[in-house]
């Protein structure tokens, strides 16, 4: 253990970190680090490294636990062995298990569990690192993952501590002024201010405690800005984006290409694109050749109509030709019948008779 430094708060007003007494240690979020859990956030405050994972809301297990009106909020606390100077012992303490107690009931105010019955909610808190604000730090993270999981809340729950160091109040204690200061007061509010969590290590007049909630409340209103920025950063963010460039470049591929290099990341596609516009090009351009060297064969094949219309006028010819022969041969026949017939008229003793009606009976021709 380091000893106790001779003073934690310097001539000129500053605290060994450098802070001013109203100022809280910079804070770094990741939203979304855990692929397995609905949703989760990573959180730097100082020296503080703290991972919250959201569960649920899900089925209720043991269900002897189930409230049968909304959904149970369960938080565990959990301070990794590696996260403290000297190493922590491993599973529940009596100090993980208070500090997910008032963690919990810090949240139910604002989480409606009512739209959830019969289900869960979990919150799993690991302490990384820490250097004094663990459970404040926890707090600030697990509302930004209960948000992430989409979790319906009234709003974000945000915490902060005060304390009392070198008989000054101060914002934010870090691990020294936590170990040496006269007094540690972690509060956590609602975006509407009201205190879902207060707690007192040490001792503080009503006076010094009025003024640590005016610092609690700057601290908090800090905090807040900083929570919507970072959810307003991921989910104003179109999730659509990357999906709609494509289609922008194949609607307007063209005038796209003329106007603006194709990015790195669509190079080949745009390679096939540019290939395929060129056989299209080629393909567009070849017919034109074709016709202008299919000329002499459209000659030959106007040739050949003018021929086929001759021979078609030849063919008139023929048919007047025909018709002019079967009249004469029709004539001929007439001539020949009528030539048979006088020939027959004049061969026998006998009459030809065409109808037996004209001229009597066969009888009179037997006789
Ligand atoms: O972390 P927080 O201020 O919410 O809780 P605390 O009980 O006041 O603890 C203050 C600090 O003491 C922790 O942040 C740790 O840095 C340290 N600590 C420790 O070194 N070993 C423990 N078993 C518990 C706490």
């Amino acid at each position: 253990m380091n000893d106790k430094p001779n003073k934690l708060i310097t001539d000129d007003g500053l605290r060994l970190d450098g802070r001013r007494a109203d100022e809280i240690r910079p804070m770094k979020i990741e939203i979304g680090v855990l692929s397995r859990a609905d949703g989760s956030c990573y959180l730097e405050w100082g020296r503080n490294k703290i991972l919250v994972g959201v569960f649920g809301p899900r089925e209720a297990h043991p269900r002897r636990l189930q409230r049968a009106d909304a959904a149970v909020i369960r938080y565990r606390y959990n301070m990794a062995s590696f996260s403290v100077e000297d190493r922590a012992r491993p599973g529940p303490s009596r100090r993980s298990i208070e500090i997910s107690k008032v963690s919990r009931e810090a949240f139910e105010p604002v989480i409606m569990a009512e739209l959830y019955p019969k289900t869960a909610i979990d919150i799993f808190v690991e302490i990384l690192q820490a250097d004094a604000g663990t459970r404040t730090a926890a707090i600030n993270a697990s509302s930004i993952a209960l948000a992430d999981a989409g979790i319906p809340m009234k709003g974000l729950v945000t915490s902060c501590a005060f304390g009392k160091v070198d008989g000054q109040i101060v914002l934010d204690l870090n691990k020294e002024e936590d170990n040496y200061g006269e007094a540690d007061f972690p509060v956590a509010m609602t975006q509407d201010g009201e205190i879902t969590l207060l707690q007192m290590d040490g001792h503080l007049t009503p006076e010094e405690i009025k003024k640590g909630f005016e610092l609690v409340k700057k601290g908090c209103k800090e905090i807040l800005e900083i929570q919507q920025t970072v959810l307003r950063k991921k989910f104003e963010t179109p999730v659509e984006e990357p999906e709609a460039e494509p289609e922008a470049k194949i609607v307007d591929t063209e005038s796209e290409a003329a106007e603006t290099e194709p990015s790195l990341e669509y190079a080949p596609e745009a390679a096939a694109v540019e290939e395929t516009i060129e056989e299209a090009e080629e393909l567009e351009a070849e017919p034109s050749e074709e016709v202008t060297e299919t000329v002499p064969e459209a000659e030959e094949l106007e040739e050949i109509v003018k021929e086929a219309e001759v021979e078609v006028v030849d063919g008139e010819a023929i048919e007047e030709a025909i018709e002019a022969e079967t009249e004469e041969e029709a004539i001929e026949a007439e001539t020949e019948e009528e030539a048979i017939e006088a020939e027959d008229e004049s061969k026998g003793p006998w009459k030809v008779v065409k109808d037996p009606s004209e001229s009597g009976s066969r009888g009179e021709n037997d006789e």
